[in-house]
């Protein structure tokens, strides 16, 4: 089955999604990570909606820029509607592992909740390598999904909705090999941090709540789950909300490294 488009649907719900305040928490996370500094030049490899874009335009200042990529023109609508009237940024339509940048033109890139859905994720920091100064830093972050898990009644529906969930991306669990690819492709000093998005609330700014929405919306059909199958477990994850018995958890993981001087 078809993998998750980024399409004008999934955009919006995107736009949607990254105003929660765990989507701002996660923001912070990776900017810190990144920590860059005025006047540099900072490259954003699958860019989205810009959020990031336009939160490190701040960070860099009139004398730094960004320069961002991403391959669906839907994102790059709502990216460039973003940083309107920023003279110091600029998007561009292209993949992941061809970037349409210069050797050595950046200070730092990131890549954030993207990696997971390159065919050739080697490839993408080979080519994130070839953009960056020597000294240069970067930053990767990924969700490993089989450590995501709603608690429920009936495991082994979860266990199917999970499954089916794992057909929207090529990679569920690249995490677990990032580090080596970061080392293939020519980066030192490669550091990870693994940030915890549990709950027990059944709250609308968690993780828990807009993944529980986008998983529903994607796994009717996708290996054998039905509709109604997915109705139930929504159903019942409201119940338990309502009963004090929410509980999830998902880990996402935060990649460091630097291009060697
Ligand atoms: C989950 S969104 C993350 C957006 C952004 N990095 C953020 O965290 O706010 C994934 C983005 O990666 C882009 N993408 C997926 N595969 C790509 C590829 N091979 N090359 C460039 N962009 C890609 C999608 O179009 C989408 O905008």
């Amino acid at each position: 089955m078809s993998e998750l488009r980024f399409d004008s649907e999934t955009a919006r719900a995107l736009e949607k999604a990254y105003h929660t305040r765990d989507m701002i928490r996660r923001r912070r996370l990776v900017r810190e990570a990144l920590a860059a500094a005025a006047g540099e030049r900072i490259l954003d490899v699958g860019c989205g909606p810009g959020f990031y874009a336009r939160e490190l335009l701040d960070e860099v200042g009139e004398k730094g820029a960004v320069v961002a990529v991403d391959a669906s023109p839907d994102m790059l609508a709502l990216a460039r509607q973003r940083c309107e009237g920023q003279t110091n940024v600029t998007f561009k339509e292209g993949d992941a592992t061809a970037l349409p940048v210069d050797d050595r033109e950046f200070d730092a890139a990131l890549c954030v909740q993207v990696m997971e859905y390159v065919r050739e994720p080697k490839r993408a920091l080979e080519e994130m390598h070839r953009a960056l100064r020597p000294g240069g830093r970067v930053v990767v972050w990924d969700t490993d999904w089989a450590t995501v898990w709603w608690h429920s009644s009936d495991a082994e529906r979860m266990r199917r909705v999970l499954t089916a969930w794992d057909e929207h991306l090529v990679h569920p669990s690249l995490p677990r090999t990032l580090g080596t690819h970061l080392r293939a492709a020519g980066f030192a000093d490669v550091g990870v941090s693994g940030h915890s998005f549990a709950t027990v609330d059944y709250d609308t700014e968690s993780f828990a709540v807009t993944m529980l929405g986008m998983v529903a919306d994607f796994v009717p059909g996708h290996c054998g789950v039905t509709g109604d199958e997915v109705a139930a477990w929504k159903a019942e994850q409201r119940d338990r909300a309502e009963r004090g018995e929410f509980f999830f958890e998902g880990t996402q993981f935060c990649f460091t490294a630097t291009k060697p001087a």
